[in-house]
């Protein structure tokens, strides 16, 4: 009985073996050809469109030279890290290691503001001895700034920079705001999916970055930008940077100061030249709704990841912010808050003199693209914009203009609702025709079109920083 028992045991297991191989090598296969044709229909539908000639497009605010280090080789993990806390601003090593490991295991995309300078300048020379150091240009502006000029866009960038840091942009950027001694450094901490430090995995790639900017906060090129921008008369202008003015320590009134003419500067555009907001990871509560209240109004357009989307819907909705939020959020919750943010900030602006009607908001995630457009808006080619931001998030993770599938996997649902609401649509995921889009009317609102494309995320991640950047621009050079 035994040994008949472990002998059918035995050839049963065998079975298993072979069956899970010979399953493996099958749905590997499958995979393969899934991955394959989601990318074909994505190139596809981005070939469909082009970059309308002579495309002009104006950029604001900053630049810095960012310090690309991996985090693990940067920070020793130790019992300070044990307590995972959150800092607004970081004074101490003990400050850091919290505030790193609070993100990090969330997987968390976040910028802290060091105000202690002698803590920042060892941390930048410590970095510098590390194997997987490197620089490389940085702030919003120039990555969206190189994004444009590389679609083929007409591109006038608002920077104060020293020379050589203007020299690692590309030819035909044009850069107004005047020379400093030294630039601004980020100092990005990258981590990979499913990495260990200490106690703990991150659940996926991103990075936590890290500044002392003395430049930066105070958006110190916006004069000579707004002499040029008379002249240049661009069709969009980009508004990005701001959180660089975050947990910087002001004098009284004076970022208000600051904020109010960054506002003056959007009203003073014509009403043909677009205006577009790029958000960022806030921190402090009074910014993001002194940003509300003084600069969102006069956008025309929103750009953001999951996080800021959870954190500007929450300021808007209930006057607080969330630290972290989902870092995977089903389709049908970003949707969901998508249309809330948009109805909300819609009644608002209807109150606030000189303020555009929000007419585009795209929300870019690790695992999709979503862009809403209000219908007869002058925004064109949605369905093209979210297949190209899709690609553009696969390229420039990647680090290569090809898209690699066997380094490569959709994180999407096969198939997802539209809304949490009870009786929503399901879409499914066509892999032939990957991106779905869908015209609705919103509730007291506008008819609008939503597009939804899949990322072709990837693998090994050659970088996760400035994505989001890059991801916007390629969206939007499609929508003017
Ligand atoms: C699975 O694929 C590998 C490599 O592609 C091959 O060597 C192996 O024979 C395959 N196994 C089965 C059970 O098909
Ligand atoms: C700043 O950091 C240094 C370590 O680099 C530390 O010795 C000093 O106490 C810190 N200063 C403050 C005010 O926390
Ligand atoms: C913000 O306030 C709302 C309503 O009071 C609450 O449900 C939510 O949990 C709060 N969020 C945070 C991050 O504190
Ligand atoms: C944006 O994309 C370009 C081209 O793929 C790439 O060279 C650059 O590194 C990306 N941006 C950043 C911040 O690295």
């Amino acid at each position: 009985m035994a040994s008949g028992a472990f002998r059918v045991g035995t050839a049963v297991s065998f079975i298993a073996v072979f069956v899970a191989i010979y399953y493996r090598n099958f749905s590997n296969d499958v995979l393969k050809v899934r991955l394959n044709s989601v990318l074909q229909g994505l190139v596809e539908v981005e070939r469909q469109h082009s970059v309308r000639t002579k495309a002009k497009v104006a950029i604001g605010y900053g630049a810095c030279q960012d310090l690309f280090v991996d985090g693990k080789d940067l920070l020793m993990y130790d019992v300070a890290a044990m307590y995972p806390e959150h800092f607004s601003d970081i004074s101490t090593t003990e400050e850091l290691l919290k505030t790193y490991a609070y993100f990090f295991r969330h997987g968390a995309a976040a910028e802290r503001y060091v105000s202690n300078g002698s803590l920042f300048d060892t941390l930048v020379a410590n970095a510098e001895k590390m194997n997987s150091a490197h620089y490389g240009l940085g702030g919003n502006a120039p990555v969206m700034a190189s994004r444009f000029h590389l679609e083929g866009c007409e591109v006038l960038l608002a920077a104060k920079m020293t020379d050589e840091l203007q020299k690692t942009l590309p030819k035909g950027v044009r850069v107004v705001g005047g020379d400093v001694q030294k630039d601004d450094i980020h100092l990005i901490l990258e981590y990979k999916a499913d990495e260990e430090w200490g106690s703990y995995t991150s659940p996926r790639a991103n990075r936590f970055i890290i500044h002392n900017d003395q430049n930066n906060p105070f958006v110190s090129s916006l004069e000579a930008f707004g002499e040029e921008l008379k002249k240049f008369n661009p069709s969009l202008l980009v508004v990005s940077g701001l959180q660089m003015m975050d947990m910087y320590p002001f004098a009284p009134g004076e970022r208000e100061k600051r904020l109010a003419k960054i506002r003056d500067q959007m009203i003073d555009q014509s009403q043909k030249t677009r205006i577009h907001f790029e958000m960022a990871s806030f921190v402090e509560e009074e910014l993001l709704k002194q940003l509300a209240d003084g600069i969102i109004p006069y956008a025309d357009s929103l750009g953001m990841n999951e996080q800021e989307l959870a954190n500007l819907y929450n300021t808007v909705l209930y006057g607080n912010i969330s630290l972290v939020a989902d870092s995977n959020p089903r389709v049908a919750i970003v949707l969901d808050q998508m249309r809330q943010i948009f109805r909300l900030l819609t009644d608002r602006n209807k109150h606030i003199d000189n303020s555009r009607q929000l007419t585009r908001l795209h929300v870019h995630t690790l695992a999709y693209q979503a862009i809403l457009t209000v219908r007869q808006s002058p925004w064109r080619n949605s369905k093209a914009a979210a297949a190209k931001a899709s690609l553009t998030a696969n390229r420039h993770v990647c680090g290569s203009t090809e898209v690699d599938i066997d380094n490569a996997m959709l994180i999407m649902d096969e198939s997802f609702s539209t809304s949490i609401t009870a009786g929503s649509p399901r879409v499914p995921l066509d892999i032939n025709e990957p991106i779905s889009c869908w015209e609705e009317s919103l509730e007291n609102g506008p008819e609008v079109e939503i597009c939804v494309a899949p990322v072709l995320v990837c693998l090994r991640a050659h970088q996760t920083a400035g994505g989001g950047d890059n991801i916007s621009s390629a969206g939007l050079s499609l929508q003017i």
